[in-house]
């Protein structure tokens, strides 16, 4: 399968499945988007769940005789699963972004496959080491980017990879929610020490990867970026919300971020996303080129949606056109499913990882960027380590 998805085929994937090699898979961290996991998980007549791990106690034993696997094992930390393990293949790796990186390597060192969500980590730094341990491991390592399996999303990049719109120069993209600070089970999302990164983590990366993702990700050059949390830090936000007060004591993290990026090829990206704003939406997301532009209406982020048909501005003989594209709508199996299909299909078959890290990276590298810029409150240039 090639790694930009443009030919991802559900029937085609399914279709290939070998029942005769199951795959045995682990699932560390056990909370809430562990769920959608083990779900799509449980559909594959070609894997069996070997084991759950989470820190809180109780709490993988508790998940796993949720979704009917109480043959599992349960253990305390990846650590705990990884050292007894020893037969697994795989593992989904569904911990708060502080722990992705220490769970991704441990998983790489023990030779295990890993399905690591997004964000990918939280820093550069870690970014790195984790790919020097894919390397060294020879194994993959796929991140949880399931928009790109989503008809929209595979449109948009198929728009720009056919040249309709010439050299592309300059990108408008981002999103967000008037009001939506994610705290529906606890606040790991905003704590410092388990989200460690705010709405940039939980749905900036998103519209970075739509974007770069269709452009063929051009390597980060320079990055002037600000963050601010002025909705977090409120208590009354969230009193209206109907939620606890301390929750802003709690809020460590950031709810709203820009940024102007350079990249390669001479593209500039201007970006925002907003976890609450006073505003209905930070716009839609343009791709400027120099024959014509797409317009994309503004999206959810997360689950591949569009706001509506695309636009593509051009001109033809002298008369300026737009041609739109209808939304299509997705009778296939859903994002999730798809995103763990074409990981299991590439652990079966020896293929690169569906999302790489060697793309993501450069998504990493730019979330880690935009608050070094803010920290600094001046423009910051890229340099990009060896792996
Ligand atoms: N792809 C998506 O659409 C999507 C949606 C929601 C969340 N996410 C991502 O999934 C991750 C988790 O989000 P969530 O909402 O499930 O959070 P959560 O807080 O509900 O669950 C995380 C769990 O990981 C456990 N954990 C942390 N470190 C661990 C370790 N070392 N070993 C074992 N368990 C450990 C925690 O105790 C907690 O139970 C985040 O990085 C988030 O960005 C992705």
């Amino acid at each position: 399968m090639s790694k930009d998805m443009l030919d991802f085929n559900i029937e085609q994937q399914e279709a290939e499945i070998d029942v005769s090699r199951k795959i045995k898979v682990g699932i560390i961290g056990t909370g809430w988007i562990a769920e959608a996991h083990i779900m799509q998980y449980l559909e594959m007549p070609d894997v069996e769940i070997v084991a759950g791990a989470d820190i809180v106690p109780g709490k993988a034993e508790a998940f796993l005789k949720k979704f009917g696997v109480d043959s599992a094992r349960s253990y305390q930390s990846h650590i705990d699963m990884l050292d007894n393990e020893t037969e697994l293949d795989a593992v989904s790796i569904c911990t708060y972004n502080k722990t992705h990186a220490e769970c991704a390597i441990y998983a790489l060192e023990k030779g295990v496959h890993v399905l690591l969500e997004k964000p990918m980590c939280v820093t550069t730094e870690e970014a790195i080491a984790i790919m020097k341990a894919e390397k060294k491991s020879g194994k993959i390592l796929s991140i949880g980017f399931q928009p790109r399996l989503d008809p929209n999303m595979i449109k948009v990049k198929e728009i720009v990879q056919s040249g309709i719109l010439g050299d592309i120069y300059y990108i408008q993209t981002g999103g967000g929610r008037r009001r939506g600070i994610p705290t529906p089970f606890g606040t790991s999302f905003i704590h410092k020490d388990t989200g460690v990164i705010g709405a940039m983590g939980d749905i900036g990366c998103y519209s970075l990867d739509m974007v770069l993702n269709a452009i063929g990700y051009p390597k980060p050059l320079t990055v002037t970026g600000y963050t601010s949390n002025f909705f977090g830090t409120n208590p009354e936000y969230f009193k209206v919300e109907g939620k606890p007060e301390k929750y802003a004591e709690d809020f460590g993290v950031e709810d709203f971020a820009a940024a102007f990026v350079r990249l390669e090829g001479d593209i500039v990206l201007d970006f925002r996303i907003a976890w609450a704003m006073h505003l209905d939406t930070t716009g839609d997301t343009i791709i400027m080129g120099k024959k014509g532009s797409l317009r994309i209406p503004s999206t959810e982020c997360w689950n591949g949606s569009i706001g509506g048909p695309m636009i593509i501005y051009s001109e033809v003989a002298g008369s300026m056109v737009e041609t739109k594209i209808p939304v299509i709508e997705d009778t296939s199996k859903g994002n999730f499913y798809k995103k763990v299909r074409a990981f299991l299909n590439a652990v079966k078959n020896g293929e690169e990882a569906p999302v790489p890290t060697t793309q993501i990276l450069y998504n990493q590298i730019i979330i880690d960027s935009i608050f070094k810029s803010a920290a600094k409150k001046e423009e910051v240039k890229i340099e990009i380590p060896e792996i």
